[in-house]
């Protein structure tokens, strides 16, 4: 196991941040070891008994009092700066900086009345968001761990970006041209650079496509399962998620043909590449039998490709949008291969949708920082890229095979119906009398972040399932935490 955590990965990554203050999510994620860090604490501590405005000795004096160098002192003082705790004036000194103000109760009682009803899917739906907490296994999140980010690599695509004096200037609502450039050669077919737009993530993309295509009180067809992000959005916009049954090939064309019958629906969300959750991969006629439904009912897809560099075995199928560009509209990300703040992804189409997403996309933001878009651009253009992508694979491969060799000596009541070839999705069938929710929470007070698999479904849900992903966590990890799943679905089979 790995120094520091007991869970055995990388300290920042398993802990949670959330609702802690700036100086403590600074000191949750830098190693304790550090001597200026060191410093800063204990100067935090003396800092809480000064009046503001106290001036505090030089750095001189703090050298020789911590025994430090002025360049681990100065560290120490520009981390309390961040904090807000001191303020530096140039030439004149360090000082304790006021105190922030004592939170008076607010009344906001009269909030409830002017928002009116609320949105029951929206909480349901972000659940699986939340992070996992300090020391719990990582089997919950769609993002790979800090160990499988490129950070080095990020590190000199931010250093060459920051060169560039206009980096900061406005750039194009569409995007940077060699962005869109490499993207479009990317998708390959008949794409273009002109056909791309680039948008600052896949949820942010998802958001303007669902928003553009479909209005509100209108149905959208779903695989079901599917991905849970994507009803979100389609709930919070007032649009009607419709289910249409799928099998291990992907959506049934014969199912969807009926659907658009009865509902009229304009388009379907899918995933056809190693969808979340089910990890499947529509077979090549069953995507050909859903484009020609397309092409016969004229209606959209929406192809949702967030893992199309995260083969695991054999190669990746082309994407829909190659074959049929007039009726797809195509998002690619590249959160899940880089990190997840690395918010930059891409929306492909032709013809008058293609205008009608420039525009709702330009209201939206006006454009995504040139300083991420130069960024992204350095990374994927570098020659390291290419390696981090192997490397990805081969760490993917390790991890998927541990969980699923795991589940199947210790988990005999489960059902997993398929190992996917790609992504990081383990869909797991319980039995039929347990409850995913509470298998969810008795696993998280076992250590174990996991989802709950009803949020995946557009309607009811076809039997409770837990969505198991094994992005962040390393093999070890994996193990333990399927034994210890093990031990709470034992428990309450019983
Ligand atoms: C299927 C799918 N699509 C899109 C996204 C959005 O990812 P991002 O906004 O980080 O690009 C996710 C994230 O979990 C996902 O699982």
């Amino acid at each position: 196991m790995k120094k520091g955590n007991a869970t055995g990965g990388p300290v920042a990554s398993r802990v949670s941040t959330r609702g802690a203050s700036a100086g403590d999510k600074e000191r949750a994620l830098r190693p304790a070891s550090d001597a200026a860090s060191r410093i800063a604490d204990e100067l935090r501590n003396k800092l809480d008994k000064l009046e503001p405005g106290t001036r505090l000795p030089s750095v001189r004096e703090l050298v020789e009092r911590h025994g430090a160098s002025p360049v681990t002192v100065q560290r120490a003082l520009a981390q309390l700066a961040r904090e807000g705790r001191v303020l530096t004036r140039p030439g004149d000194g360090t000082f304790v900086a006021s105190a922030q103000s004592q939170s008076v109760p607010v009344d906001v009682s009269f909030q409830a009345l002017a928002l009116g009803a609320g949105n029951a899917g929206l909480d349901i739906g972000l659940s699986p968001f939340a992070s996992a907490g300090h020391n719990l296994i990582p089997l919950g999140t769609g993002y790979m761990d800090l160990a499988s980010q490129p950070l080095a690599l990020l590190r000199a695509a931010s250093l060459r970006a920051a060169r560039r004096e206009d980096v900061w200037s406005r750039v194009p609502a569409e995007g940077l041209d060699p962005l869109r450039a490499w993207f479009a050669r990317d998708i390959g077919g008949d794409i273009s650079a002109r056909q791309v737009l680039i948008v600052p993530g896949g949820q942010a993309a998802l958001s303007a496509v669902l928003r553009a295509l479909v209005p509100a009180g209108a149905s959208l067809l779903f695989e079901s399962p599917s991905y849970f992000g994507a009803l979100a959005i389609a709930r919070a916009a007032g649009i009607r998620p419709v289910p249409v049954p799928s099998d291990r090939e992907g959506v049934r064309p014969d199912a969807l043909e009926a659907a658009i019958a009865r509902c009229g629906a304009r388009a379907l969300y899918v995933q056809p590449t190693y969808a979340n959750p089910t990890g499947a991969v529509m077979s090549s006629e069953r995507r050909r039998a859903l484009i020609e439904v397309a092409r016969r009912t004229n209606i959209f897809l929406i192809e949702d490709d967030y893992a199309r560099d995260l083969t695991i075995d054999g190669a990746v199928p082309p994407p829909l949008v190659r074959e049929c560009p007039s009726h797809v509209v195509y998002i690619r990300s590249l959160t899940k291969t880089a990190a997840p703040g690395l918010r930059v992804a891409a929306i492909a189409a032709l013809g008058p949708v293609f205008e009608r997403l420039r525009a709702a996309r330009a209201v939206d933001d006006w454009f995504v920082s040139g300083m991420l878009q130069e960024i992204a651009l350095e990374l994927v253009s570098s020659p390291g890229w290419p390696r981090h992508i192997a490397q990805l694979r081969s760490m993917l491969r390790a991890r998927r095979d541990a969980a699923v060799e795991t589940i199947r000596s210790e988990l005999p009541t489960v059902t997993l119906a398929n190992v996917p070839r790609g992504g990081f999705n383990l869909w797991l069938a319980l039995p039929e009398s347990l409850d995913d929710l509470e298998i969810a929470r008795q696993a998280e007070l076992a250590g174990v972040h996991i989802n709950a698999g009803r949020v995946w479904f557009p309607a009811e849900s076809l039997g409770p399932h837990l969505r198991l992903s094994y992005a962040a966590a390393e093999p070890r990890e994996l193990r333990e935490g399927v034994r210890r799943l093990a031990r709470v679905i034992e428990k309450a089979t019983r």
